[in-house]
């Protein structure tokens, strides 16, 4: 983002404390995450620490800080889900791919995001690739998805 992007967005804020949620959805909406130039500048702005907004930013699942993959796949980590599985799904997500929930893939061809729950909770374990869900997805079942969505 550029300097006239940062200005734009914290023009719409008076600089307290309570902005700092609406600011990081508009800086992720805008460039797709929160990076470590647009921490800097939120600290000046909020005049908060740049641990204290990773420390907010980092509890939210949705708040991403690395670039976006052409694919994103979420696995629900929801109750639901989590009972039936999804725990094991998001290891074997993570180990095929060889990043941790949070990162993307280094040919940007994936990113991996946990969701807290992805509404078919009677499905799960529930998988998202971009806008693509995958049901009742059982771990030997994701090399296949993984391929379809290669
Ligand atoms: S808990 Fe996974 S879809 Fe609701």
């Amino acid at each position: 983002m550029k300097d006239k992007d940062y200005q734009e967005i914290f023009s719409q804020f008076k600089g307290k404390e309570a902005d700092l949620l609406p600011i990081l959805l508009r800086i992720q909406e805008k460039e797709g995450y929160i990076s470590e130039e647009a921490i800097r500048r939120i600290s000046k702005f909020l005049k908060l620490s740049e641990n204290q907004i990773y420390g907010v930013a980092s509890f939210y699942p949705k708040y991403r800080f690395n670039p976006p993959g052409r694919k994103s796949i979420k696995v629900c980590m929801g109750t639901a889900c989590h009972v039936r599985g999804g725990k094991f799904l998001s290891d074997a997500v993570g180990w095929k791919l060889g990043i941790n929930i949070g990162q993307t893939t280094e040919d940007k061809r994936f990113d991996f995001q946990r969701a807290t729950c992805l509404g078919c909770c009677t499905l799960g374990p529930v998988v998202k690739i971009n806008d693509d869900v995958h049901s009742r997805m059982l771990v030997t079942g994701l090399k296949e998805i993984l391929e379809k969505h290669d």
